[in-house]
């Protein structure tokens, strides 16, 4: 195979051999991405190559919406890879959350992740993340969550029994739905008094005193598996490449697998037009939407002001400022991948919005309404994406594609809040975080068990 690890800084470019397991560059300490020697590895001429793998649905890794790309990320031999039959996701149109979003009939598209085995957009990740796991004989695997890495790592461990599985999550930051699939999956759980980033920390440090296989986003080969999100957006626009690419933005990892993604194709010939990103904040959480609008942060062709970083951050702890939002999933003050980001903004020309908790939950109500079910952070993106085209940013006959990176039912508690009748509740969940107005609920009549009453109803 034809594959390597190569540090993102360009100044230094160190490689190492697929074979290593490494955090980061062991040279400069960047972030590390899973490159390849093109020339020397077969690459369809056009993206229509890879139809000739629907006929072969038998077999899992042609099945596998992850797998079935392999030319695009060739470090394993296809009868090597891990597959759960992740991948298996629709891009529908949705003329409803179009009007809502502010595009004309036909422009947007929503791409619906929470189909995955796991029911988030992890298990592209994963299936990559633990296809190099098995390669380098990894015998445990760790990972910290806000929720849905932690399902996917857990069901990964559970259905292959490749690796044994530890999770570590911040203290009551977990939505029931995800720690329940961890716990039922048999991940040993380890829940530590602090938030994500916290536990992010903790991870790095326990996985590399314990030579314990780090399988967040941090993780090279992870990201690799993300980029397929763009190819079956791709194969489902029949390979015509949309205006935008809206996507919630939490550690950061779907917006750089994205980009390179992007970056790839582009290189070898494969699309000629590259769509814009957009990575969509929580206003809860959203040092990414103040280091690029405010700070003025850029990839600057690798030459990252690490300084401007730093004293970023020391002054959100100085300011003990946490991450707070009801989408738990993004709910991430320092994103790991942020670099990566910053070159996935450079190349699509991206840019960065951050929405409130009520353009959260309303967004979420009229994804809902028009058919899909998907958890607060991913309806982020449907709130930036009507943000952008208010602004003008994003023009009403653009095709817009919307990333729905995970299942409604991971999250239920601020839907129930939305729609419910029960005010208690919804104060607890929503009205303490400033949702003021619920302009889309739907809620439940409550009628005496009696049939005429009932009638008189309907
Ligand atoms: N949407 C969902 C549903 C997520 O679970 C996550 C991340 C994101 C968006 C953010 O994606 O990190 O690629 O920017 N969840 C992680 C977890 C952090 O632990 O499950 P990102």
């Amino acid at each position: 195979m034809h594959a390597f690890q190569r540090c993102i800084n360009p100044n230094c470019n160190a490689t190492f051999d697929t074979t290593e397991v490494l955090h980061r560059c062991s040279k400069c300490g960047a972030l590390l991405d899973v490159d390849y020697e093109w020339d020397k590895t077969p690459v369809p001429k056009s993206l229509d190559y890879f139809e000739k793998y629907w006929r072969e649905r038998a077999v899992p890794a042609r099945f596998s919406g992850v797998w079935r790309f392999h030319e695009l990320l060739p470090f394993a031999p296809i009868d090597q890879v891990v597959t759960v039959g992740e991948g298996q996701t629709i891009l529908r149109g949705s003329d409803g959350v179009g009007a809502y979003v502010g595009v004309k009939p036909g422009s947007l598209y929503l791409e619906y992740e929470g189909l995955n085995p796991s029911g988030s957009f992890k298990d592209n990740g994963m299936a990559a993340g633990a296809t190099h796991g098995r390669m380098v004989g990894a015998h445990s695997a760790a990972c910290a969550s806000t929720g849905n890495t932690s399902a996917s790592l857990a069901l990964y461990c559970s259905a292959t029994k490749l690796m044994k599985c530890v999770v570590f999550i911040g203290s009551g930051k977990i939505a029931y739905g995800k720690l329940s699939q961890a716990l039922d999956y048999g991940a040993r759980t380890i829940q530590i008094e602090g938030d994500f980033d916290d536990a992010m920390a903790r991870v790095q440090e326990v996985s590399k005193k314990r030579g314990i296989y780090l399988l967040n986003s941090l993780n090279p080969f992870r990201l690799e598996g993300q980029k397929t999100i763009m190819f079956r957006v791709l194969e489902a626009l029949r390979w015509e490449v949309p205006d935008w690419i809206v996507v919630p933005g939490g550690n950061l990892g779907n917006s750089s697998a994205f980009g390179k993604a992007f970056i790839e194709l582009h290189r070898l010939g494969l699309i000629k037009k590259v769509p814009r990103l957009a990575v969509i904040n929580a206003s809860g959480a959203d040092s990414l939407y103040r280091l690029y609008n405010e700070e003025n942060l850029r990839w600057n062709g690798g030459q990252i002001d690490q300084a401007k970083i730093d004293s970023f951050y020391a002054q959100m702890d100085a300011e003990n400022r946490r991450a707070n939002t009801i989408a738990s999933a993004i709910e991430i003050n320092r994103p790991v991948n942020l670099t990566k980001c910053l070159r996935a903004l450079d190349f699509c020309n991206g840019v960065v919005r951050k929405v409130s908790e009520q353009e959260i939950v309303d967004a979420k109500a009229q994804i809902g309404a028009n058919g899909f079910g998907c958890e607060p952070a991913s309806a982020a993106s449907v709130a930036g994406a009507k943000r952008l085209v208010a602004e003008g940013v994003i023009g009403a006959d653009e095709r817009v594609v919307c990333i729905l990176t995970g299942h409604e039912l991971k999250d239920p508690n601020a839907t129930v809040a939305y729609h419910g009748s029960d005010a208690a509740f919804y104060e607890k969940v929503l009205g303490s975080r400033g949702v003021a107005t619920r302009e889309f609920a739907n809620s439940p009549v409550v009628v005496a068990n009696d049939v005429d009453q009932i009638l008189s109803l309907l």
